[in-house]
């Protein structure tokens, strides 16, 4: 008997895949990478425009079908539009990834208001939540899918500027267990739990401090976006039929 080359299970032809925050940075990444591996691709953000330029650049580049779409992923409201545009373009979604996320500025706890806080939670958590809710659903009626949801490590390793961020990352780690129990034996749920990577979030941070602290990570630096790529194909394939309710942590080593 042959044995299996190892790149096909890391092979996504015929798949299809939604990627939240896809038009820049992470999201960026793990879209054009599935459909360099295969898939055909959604592609949500809130500016349309950045997704419509990337969808045309899949295509020029992959060959692979792309649909931009305009969406905040904290509105659950817009969500129904966004799944009912990928079903209607593709009939299915094989894989979805909950990427878009963000954090806040504050110096003290306190200077959160109430808007901040509920900003943070609704793209980080909620619209997570109900977009696995809506599609997972959908997955296992059609018998399949992966379901990636990107955490942080400040979910882990709370910072006192990050604390609305890190719980809400924090939720999203629970949710993924959850709806791995909720949606198996058919579909899979994991955490692709990211650390500092240099993408458009670290130019607000201090670079020289940010530095320093990266010196007690066992790479002693940041990632490179692309370096998302290998853990996202490994959770969205074959290649982790095994693997659910996981987290799989991709941050240079953070003690
Ligand atoms: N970079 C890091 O160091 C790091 C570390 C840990 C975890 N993460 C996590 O990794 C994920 C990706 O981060 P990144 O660094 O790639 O971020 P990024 O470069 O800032 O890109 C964010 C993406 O999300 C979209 N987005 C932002 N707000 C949105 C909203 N309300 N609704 C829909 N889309 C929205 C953005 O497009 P629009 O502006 O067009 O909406 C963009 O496509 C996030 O969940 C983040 O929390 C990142």
């Amino acid at each position: 008997m042959t044995i299996p080359a190892p790149f096909d299970r890391f092979d996504l032809t015929g798949k299809v895949a939604l990627v939240t925050g896809g038009s820049r940075g992470l999201g960026r990444e793990m879209v054009l990478a599935f459909a360099a591996a295969g898939a055909d691709v959604v592609i949500t953000s809130r500016k349309v425009e950045s997704c419509e330029v990337l969808a045309r650049e899949v295509t020029e580049r992959t060959g692979r079908a792309a649909l931009p779409y305009g969406c905040h992923v904290g509105h659950w409201d817009e969500l129904d539009g966004l799944v009912a545009a990928a079903y209607d373009r593709f009939g299915k979604v094989d894989i979805l990834v909950n990427n878009a996320g963000m954090s806040l500025l504050y110096d003290e706890p306190t200077d959160v208001t109430e808007k901040m806080w509920d900003s943070v939670v609704n793209l980080n958590l909620k619209g997570p939540f109900r977009l696995t809710a809506l599609v997972g659903q959908r997955m296992v009626e059609h018998g399949g899918g992966s379901i990636i949801n990107v955490s942080s490590t400040g979910s882990i390793r709370p910072t006192p500027n990050i604390l609305p961020y890190a719980a809400a990352k924090a939720g999203l780690n629970a949710i993924t267990e959850g709806f791995a129990q909720a949606f198996g034996p058919t579909v899979r749920v994991n955490c692709l739990m990211a650390g500092p990577f240099f993408t458009d979030i670290s130019k607000a941070w201090d670079l020289e401090r940010v530095n320093e602290g990266l010196q007690s990570h066992a790479l002693r630096r940041g990632g490179r976006p692309e370096e998302i790529i290998g853990a996202a194909l490994f959770l969205a394939g074959d290649a982790s039929s095994f693997t659910t309710g996981a987290v799989l942590r991709a941050d240079g080593g953070i003690p």
